[in-house]
């Protein structure tokens, strides 16, 4: 019996590997617009989807993003200023687009902008510093979204959001799963209300990669910069030593849970983009397969116990 059964779920598989291999075809007539293209993820699925044949749109941030990209790729990539949390950037962006692609359409946009700090303990913050990431990570995610919406609607083309296992469970303070989970949110209602169009709506959640939102320097900073403004007496209840052992979790652990090949994330966000049959979700990562997603469906207090034995202790600690 329990051969059958294991011979049922390897068929399933060799047959979802078949289904999920064919690509759409005519791809230089399909336009992908891609937010947060100066580096990281977006920038390398640019460079990528050129190469495959795509039509690339790429929005960057600076005008050094968009100079460099142009200079690595071919003639049909192009770049437009995008900052995603300004109505009138995403206007002008949109502006362009709809000239470039006339009556085909838009085949996909991928929601990849986002920023990682301020991070730290929620009594550490104020609201003003919620407002910056979630003006990035979700309002940006669907200000974006809406207004190429028609766009995609026309080429029954794709919305590809990009959340995080941080959109699943919530193991640190700040605004960044708050935004995450918002993103999840937001995928979801979207994906139900697109499928009536012939739009399909796909989330990646990937694990920890070695990119500019998980450079240690820059959390390390931004966590020092939020300490020092702390009143004395939430100081006392971290306690003096709280910032040195931040320090030392991040350089023994941290650093170690990074992947460094961001091609698993990129060829799941190229399946989203060019499979006949993409899939709904994709958790690119071991630490996202193995280790994040199971704990998002385990029992609150198991996998509450089992998050804070890794997480740094304020001195005042009861557990
Ligand atoms: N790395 C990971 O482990 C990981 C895991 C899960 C999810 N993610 C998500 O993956 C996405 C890409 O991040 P990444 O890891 O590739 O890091 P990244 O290299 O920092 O990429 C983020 C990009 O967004 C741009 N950006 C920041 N603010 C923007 C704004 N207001 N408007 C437009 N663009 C803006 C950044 O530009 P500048 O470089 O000029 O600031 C950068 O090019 C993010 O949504 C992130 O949350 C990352």
């Amino acid at each position: 019996m329990f051969l059958y059964i294991l011979a049922l779920v390897v068929l399933l598989y060799i047959y979802r590997w078949f289904r999920e291999l064919k690509r759409v075809p005519n791809k230089s007539e399909k336009y992908v617009y891609i937010t947060g293209c100066d580096s990281g993820f977006g920038n390398l699925l640019a460079r990528h989807l050129d190469s495959l044949g795509f039509s690339v749109i790429a929005g960057c941030y600076t005008e050094k993003g968009e100079d460099e990209l142009k200079k690595a790729c071919s003639t049909r990539l192009s770049t437009v200023p995008l900052d995603v949390t300004n109505n009138d950037s995403i206007r002008k962006a949109t502006e362009i687009i709809r000239k470039l692609v006339g009556e085909r359409g838009l085949w996909a946009v991928v929601n990849n902008a986002g920023v990682s700090v301020p991070s730290a303990p929620n009594d550490w913050l104020v609201i003003d510093d919620f407002m910056h990431m979630i003006n990035v990570n979700l309002n940006g995610v669907i200000a974006v979204t809406l207004s190429v919406l028609p766009l995609i609607k026309k080429a029954k083309g794709r919305v590809v959001n990009v959340a995080s296992v941080f959109g699943r469970v919530s193991p640190f303070g700040g605004p960044y799963c708050v935004s995450k989970y918002g993103v999840e949110a937001f995928n979801d209602s979207l994906r139900m209300n697109m499928v009536h169009f012939g739009v399909k709506v796909l989330c990646i959640e990937p694990g920890f990669f070695k990119t500019s939102v998980t450079d240690t320097k820059l959390l390390e900073n931004s966590i020092q910069k939020l300490w020092e403004r702390l009143p004395q007496d939430v100081k006392n209840d971290y306690g003096s030593d709280y910032m040195d052992r931040v320090k030392v979790m991040m350089k023994e652990k941290f650093v170690k849970m990074l992947d460094g090949d961001l091609m698993k994330v990129v060829s799941c966000m190229e399946h989203a983009v060019s499979a006949v049959h993409p899939r709904t979700r994709y958790s690119p990562g071991w630490d996202a397969k193995f280790f994040w997603l199971p704990l998002s469906y385990m029992p609150t207090c198991i996998a509450d116990a089992l998050l804070s034995k890794n997480v740094v202790k304020p001195k005042v600690a009861s557990l």
